[in-house]
Parts: C-alpha cells; structure tokens; sequence
C-alpha cells in the first residue's frame, strides 16, 4: 500500500503534484480557461477580517494565507494556534469570517476554537481533509482539501492541499472586494495551475537532498530563515525536522536574526535560507550574509538567478524552478518536506511513527 515508497511520508510527499492538481480541477475546472468554482456560501462580501484558527502545521498554511489574504484581497487577517485562541479572550464581531484548518478534522483544540466561535461570528469555514469529521460537520460551510488519506505523522501533502485551497479563498476574496478584474484572476489561477509542474520538478532534486540531509543529520541544532510568506515556511521546515529527525531546529523571520538567535550561528549549525527570487530577496540575502560573517554553514535554496548571484560563499546550494512569488511557499513546502525526510533517514528514526506524536491530537 506504500506504492513501492518505503515509507508512507515520501509516498505522501511524491504525491503532491496529483494531489494539487486533483484539488485545483475541483476548485477551478477542468477547461483551459480555469474559474473559482468555490461552495456558493462561501462569500467574502460585508466580511471584514478574517480570523483563522489551526495548530502545528496547520496553523503554518494559515500564517502563509495570512499574507495572501492581505496582500491580495486586501483584506485585514488574524491567526492564532488554537490552544491559545481560545483563552484569550479574542475581539470577534459578526463581520468576522473564522477559518478553522484541520487534517484530521478532529483536533480537539481547534475544535474547541471552533465551538467558542460559534454565533460570535459571521460565518464558520472549516478546511479539512476528512469531510465527514466533526470540524467539517459543526462548521457552517466546509471546503474538503482532497489530499486523500494521509498517513505519515508527519503533515505534508495535506499541507500543500491546504495551502492550494487558502490560495483559491483569497482570490475569491479579491473578487468579492472589487480587488481583482476578471482578467487578473484568471492569470492568477493560471499560475497556480502552474505548480503542480514545479512541484514535480521540486522532487527530481530528492537525490541532491538526500546527501545534503547526510551532512545535517550530523548536527545538533538547525535554523531556517525565510522573510514575507517565507517566513511560515522557515517554521514548517523546522517543525518537520524536528518531529522526524528529533534534531533540535527553529525558524525565524530574516530580519529577526539579529535581535538574538545570530548569537547561536558558528561554524557548527547550518542555517537553510529559503529566499525565492521575490520583492524580498536582496534583504534575504543580506541576513544571510550576516550568518556566513559569523561562518555559519547557509544552505540556500533559490531559483538558478538566486543562486548566481547570492550563492557564493555558502555551505550548499539546492535549486528551484523559478516561481511566481506569491506561490513560492507552495513550491519550497517539497524540499523542507524532503530536508526533514532524508536527514530522518540518515539518523534511522522512524519517520512514519515519530516518537511521542499522534496523527490525530484529540485531548486537549
Ligand atoms: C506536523 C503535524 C501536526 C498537525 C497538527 C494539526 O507535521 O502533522 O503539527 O499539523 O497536529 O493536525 P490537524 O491538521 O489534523 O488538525
């Protein structure tokens, strides 16, 4: 049942491309001309925040929709891990739409988020990959990710799913708010049909990984560095490594670096840039020269133009396709996913069945 994969997480990581693709056919159609085919309650008119509410990974799709929500839609975007959510006494008014993201559909604390929610809002969305789960069955609406069943601990091709569906909210909230013209939301659900291409060409570079993986497998402490949307994808490749390869990791904004964590860079923690060729990119880069200052071992990963011109100097480098910007972190989730996966291996930890993990967290 593994597909001749040796473990269901590289399975669930080669799946990705067909996965997305299965989930933007549903979404958008399957003709040239791709349209928003989104659930006809799902309306962001008179909406004016959207508050969203997850954990783990999770709660990283969030974060990255966060960005696409304002930088697109224009509209103001809150997000809080579940645990907290619901203790601290969060300002909700009946113009707020809430966005619950869940795999399994029954994590106990975003269930719990949810239910406090309830009739304090406008409206309850819920994204998950099980469609008959108690998230998906207590929420107003619910928009199934399609991932299919996934079974590794570790979180990957649902997160890609979930990701691909906050993209596709967003746009709708563009054109619900006057925000996007037909033609522009067509060239942006273009480029997103586009990925499921770059995500296969993400997973040829699995061999490359593999012996870079060797080499972090051997450290004590790993950091990841991402700014704007990259940011959320720093704190996933550093939450995946951590929960297979139990390798201490952390991830930080860029430009956090300085006010602390460079205290830790020495020639032993390798720190992994993730830096797209975005609006970003020159201040990424200059961060990451702060690191190799203090002969930190960057690994960067960026397209081939951000390799040429910043990639000298550094540890090691891995090369993307090219991307639209706005997408990168649907494209950079294949290598943090191959990062953690590989270094698990070279450790020899079980990477299906992490030690102290669940698949399903449902106590609170
Ligand atoms: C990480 C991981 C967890 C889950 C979290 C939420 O790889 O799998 O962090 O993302 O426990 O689970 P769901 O999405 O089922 O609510």
């Amino acid at each position: 049942e593994k597909g001749g994969f040796k473990h269901f997480m590289a399975k669930e990581i080669a799946e990705q491309p067909v996965v997305m693709a299965d989930a933007l056919r549903h979404y958008t159609g399957s003709s040239a001309a791709p349209a928003l085919n989104l659930p006809e309650g799902l309306d962001f008119t008179g909406i004016d925040r959207v508050v969203m509410v997850a954990c783990g990974t999770a709660s990283y799709a969030t974060h990255v929709a966060k960005y696409w929500f304002e930088q697109i839609a224009g509209l103001p975007a809150e997000i809080d891990v579940a645990s907290e959510f619901r203790y601290r006494e969060p300002v909700l008014s009946e113009k707020s739409m809430a966005i619950f993201v869940s795999q399994s559909g029954e994590t106990a604390d975003t269930l719990a988020a949810l239910r406090y929610v309830k009739s304090k809002v406008a409206k309850v969305v819920s994204v998950v990959n099980v469609p008959t789960s108690s998230i998906a069955r207590e929420s107003d609406l619910a928009l199934p990710i399609l991932a299919g069943t996934e079974i590794g601990v570790a979180s990957t091709k649902a997160f890609t799913c979930q990701l691909t569906v906050l993209a596709l909210m967003a746009l709708k909230a563009a054109a619900d708010r006057g925000r996007l013209s037909p033609a522009d939301l067509s060239a942006r659900l273009e480029s997103l049909r586009a990925m499921p291409g770059l995500l296969n060409a993400a997973l040829a570079s699995s061999d490359s990984i593999a012996q870079i993986a060797n080499e972090l497998a051997r450290a004590s402490d790993i950091l990841f560095l991402g700014r704007g949307p990259m940011y959320p994808m720093a704190l996933e490749g550093a939450l995946k490594l951590k929960e297979i390869s139990y390798i201490h990791a952390e991830g930080y904004a860029s430009g956090e670096l300085k006010h602390g964590p460079i205290a830790l860079i020495d020639e032993k923690v390798p720190v992994i840039v993730m830096a797209p060729m975005d609006a970003l990119f020159d201040k990424t880069v200059s961060n990451m020269q702060e690191v190799m200052a203090r002969h930190g071992k960057v690994l960067l990963l960026s397209d081939a133009k951000g390799l040429a011109e910043a990639g000298e100097g550094t540890w090691a480098q891995l090369a993307l396709p090219a991307v639209e910007p706005v997408w990168a972190p649907i494209l950079y989730a294949v290598p943090a996913q191959l990062l953690a996966y590989h270094t698990a291996i070279a450790k020899g930890t079980d990477v299906d069945q992490p030690r102290n993990l669940a698949k399903s967290v449902t106590v609170e």
